[in-house]
């Protein structure tokens, strides 16, 4: 009850939603109805092998203790703030800071990753928040193509505990309650992602909460990341959200692709198990100066074959007079539009 007129005063900020109730979320923001929208089910067999898509460059993610970074439940998630100067490079030129990195998750025994592999969902799932450096401020680059990109993995239940996550769960407690938040010290940002930043899935979509502004570029990486049993568990049992209710299950429903092929960082649709046949279906991946290049390719072979056949229907009518050469370079130019 008490909850209400708190709820009143958020307006219509974008901050007015939930997971899995009223109000529809293209009702909180029309984005959110789009066709370009995430998270999205990735289909390995149906990637798009990029072989020009260069392992990831972080630099500046090691952060030292001092300062303290904010950790915060929104009613949302738990997001950690982060400070300026963590770098990061989607390929040369495309540059990128970190703003903050966030969690989706599930419940006791339910998983709860928003991107799926195969149809699979995994236990939880980070993202790291990043705008591009052509934009001073997130909300100018809202609906940019690239104005922001994110930075995606999926936490898989392994044999031991994580340190690095240790560092942000130890203080969940603190932070239980909707609308609250803690400090805590500075860590390496770049041990709550894997290893292997080489292989990846890439595709444009949009952010998974309202506003679910398109243009995102979205990095899923295909090395997960290992908590413990007792971690994971931390994690979708500790925090509150609205309406006096745990804060579990934080994550959209996919999303159709309408068309997108997402592409790969390696070649994700051959399967290299013995004994297994050639992949039914490889797509390959074709940069903007390749279509270029095919496109003009054509035009040149329409073009001879065109002026082909017209010789060859002037060697079979020669002509005896000068003055009645047959040469119809109209007919030519229409044969190749
Ligand atoms: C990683 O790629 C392999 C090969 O395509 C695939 O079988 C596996 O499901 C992928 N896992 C993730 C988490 O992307
Ligand atoms: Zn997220």
């Amino acid at each position: 009850p008490q909850n209400n007129a708190h709820r009143d005063k958020k307006g219509d900020d974008h901050s007015h939603w939930r997971y899995g109730g009223a109000p529809p979320w293209p009702q909180v923001s029309p984005a959110c109805a789009g066709r370009f929208q995430s998270p999205v089910d990735i289909r390995p067999e149906l990637t798009a092998f990029c072989p020009a898509l260069r392992r990831l460059e972080l630099l500046g993610f090691e952060l030292p203790p001092q300062p303290e970074l904010r950790l915060r439940n929104n009613g949302h998630t738990v997001q950690l703030s982060l400070p300026p100067g963590l770098e990061m490079a989607l390929g040369p030129g495309q540059e990128y800071r970190a703003l903050q990195l966030h969690l989706h998750w599930g419940a006791a025994g339910r998983p709860g990753s928003e991107h799926t592999v195969g149809g699979h969902r995994f236990p939880a799932e980070i993202h790291v928040v990043h705008l591009s450096t052509a934009f001073a401020k997130a909300d100018e680059a809202l609906g940019r193509p690239g104005g922001l990109a994110v930075l995606a993995a999926f936490l898989q239940e392994g044999p031991e505990e994580n340190s690095a996550y240790e560092q942000l769960l130890s203080h969940l407690g603190e932070i239980a309650e909707e609308d609250s938040e803690t400090w805590v010290p500075g860590l390496d940002v770049s041990a709550l992602l894997p290893s292997d930043l080489s292989r990846y899935f890439r595709y444009e979509g949009s952010l998974t909460t309202p506003p679910c502004a398109q243009g995102v570029i979205w990095t899923v990486f295909n090395q997960t990341v290992k908590l413990s049993a007792k971690q994971l568990h931390a994690l979708s049992d500790s925090l509150w959200g609205p309406d006096d209710s745990q804060l579990q299950l934080n994550f959209r429903a996919t999303q159709p692709l309408n068309g997108r092929i997402i592409e790969a960082s390696f070649p994700a649709g051959v399967d290299s198990s013995p004994g297994t046949d050639e992949p039914v279906h490889l797509n390959s991946c074709l940069a903007a100066g390749d279509i270029l290049a095919l496109v003009f390719g054509l035009l040149f072979a329409v073009t001879s074959i065109a002026f082909l056949v017209q010789m060859r229907r002037q060697q079979r009518h020669p002509s005896g007079t000068k003055g009645s050469v047959s040469y119809h370079p109209a007919e030519v130019t229409e044969t190749v539009a």
